[in-house]
């Protein structure tokens, strides 16, 4: 529940990021031994792949934001559809189950609310590598007996297709090249622990990747980069509420589009070492945004962004130009006094003065942040139903944003 009207102030510590943790968790697979993760955001896709690596036979402990895991028991060549189906990012066993035990029977992801998602080039790059793919009852299945370095291009700058290869290619014979690689953070702080572990990778964070196979990798200690995506969607609450927050523990070179965009919004937003601060403007701007691959601005900050349009001053344009139906929270935001005209990929907002409070259904992780989001600026009350979706990407957002001064609690569902 979120009473609206209240100015966000203060300071707040921004926990690790999800889309980081998850590949570097799995990547525990590649190596027998005890790896140490610190800055371990405390999510449900967190909790999902921990059952999921522990099914595969690793051991596992955590200590509040530190998680330890051994993978010296690993042997389940197997992630089964009910695993699977919680979590897409699941997928990303595939590489190293390959790499490990040679054959892999993983179940194919699905699709999700923002779009099919295929991992057909996941497939077709561990195919470059010498693995023999099936797809049998919903299950792909793998096999290779030594996987070998080779030219991959990806079609599309895939996030979670290039961690997959990448953690596939560590260990295979001679020298991979990833083409069209994918060039967000979470992918250097991927190839950042898998060359502490060993592995010989250049030109991780640019289109091309060159990994050199190594026959073992060693076990390692590291820290989980700040999620760029929950600091953004920080930043933007301040904004709504013509707050000033400070976020600290945060990357901001990480965030470069989302500060350029807020800026011309008129937010004041000054980065400092590792804290952002920003003041929400007496009047919001209106602002058009397109979401591209990394840098440009990411499709996980377009909700956000369009709440934030959806009380600016004049006429917004809003492109998503990575998933197909990604504007699910437009029907919501609607319903709270939001002026938008959704065609194909585009969203039209017309600013209003305020949102109205209303009950509104979360469908998605980053559509259910924009209604609580929505519900700060809002007039009166808006419940948030279905909110374990926030629960898979944000750490206590509810608790945070209390601390910030929003008027915010969350009833038992
Ligand atoms: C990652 O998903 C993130 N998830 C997503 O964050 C993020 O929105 C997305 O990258 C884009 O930045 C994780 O890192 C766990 P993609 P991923 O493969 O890897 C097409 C969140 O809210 N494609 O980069 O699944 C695909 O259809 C989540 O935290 C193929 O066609 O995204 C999409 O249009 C949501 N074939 C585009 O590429 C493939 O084999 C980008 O998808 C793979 C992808």
């Amino acid at each position: 529940m979120v009473k609206g009207g209240k100015r966000l102030e203060g300071e707040v510590k921004v926990s690790g990021a999800k889309n980081a943790a998850l590949p570097i968790l799995v990547s525990s697979l590649l190596v027998d031994g005890w790896n140490t993760y610190h800055n371990v955001p405390r999510l449900m896709d967190i909790e999902s792949t921990k059952v999921l690596l522990s099914k595969l036979g690793a051991d596992l402990e955590t200590d509040g934001h530190e998680v330890r895991i051994n993978a010296r028991g690993f042997n389940n060549h197997e992630a089964p559809y009910d695993l699977v189906r919680k979590m897409r990012a699941s997928i990303l066993v595939l590489g190293p189950i390959l790499a490990r035990l040679k054959k892999a029977r993983v179940s194919l992801p699905g699709g999700c609310a923002i779009g099919a998602r295929p991992i057909n080039l996941h497939l077709k790059g561990l195919a470059r590598l010498g693995a023999k793919i099936d797809l049998q009852h919903g299950y792909v299945e793998a096999e290779a007996q030594q996987l070998k370095g080779n030219e991959i291009y990806l079609d599309v700058a895939t996030v979670t297709g290039t961690e997959n290869l990448m953690m596939a290619a560590v260990l295979a014979e001679g020298t991979t090249v990833l083409r069209n690689a994918a060039r967000e953070p979470e992918i250097k702080a991927l190839a950042d622990v898998l060359v502490q572990m060993g592995a010989d990778i250049s030109g991780a964070g640019t289109s091309i990747m060159v990994i050199n196979g190594v026959p073992e990798l060693k076990p390692v200690s590291v820290s989980i980069l700040p999620d760029r995506i929950e600091t953004g969607t920080l930043m933007v609450a301040a904004a709504l509420t013509q707050g000033d927050v400070t976020l600290v523990g945060c990357e901001p070179a990480h965030l470069e589009a989302v500060t350029h965009k807020l800026r011309l919004t008129g937010a004041d937003v000054v980065s400092r070492g590792s804290s952002i601060r920003v003041r929400g403007p007496a009047e919001i701007a209106s602002v058009d945004i397109k979401t591209l691959a990394y840098p440009g601005f990411p499709t996980d900050m377009q909700a956000q962004f369009m709440v934030l349009m959806s009380v600016a001053k004049g006429l917004s344009m809003i492109s998503e130009t990575i998933f197909e139906n990604r504007f699910i929270h437009v029907s919501e935001l609607k319903r709270m006094g939001a002026d938008i005209n959704v065609s194909g990929n585009t969203a039209l907002i017309k600013g209003v003065p305020q949102l109205s409070g209303a009950p509104v259904m979360a469908t998605d992780l980053r559509a259910s942040a924009s209604l609580v989001l929505a519900g700060l600026a809002a007039r009166g009350t808006t419940e948030v139903r279905r909110v374990y979706h926030l629960d898979r990407g944000y750490e206590s957002l509810e608790k945070k944003l209390a601390l910030l001064g929003a008027d915010i609690y969350r009833e038992k569902e």
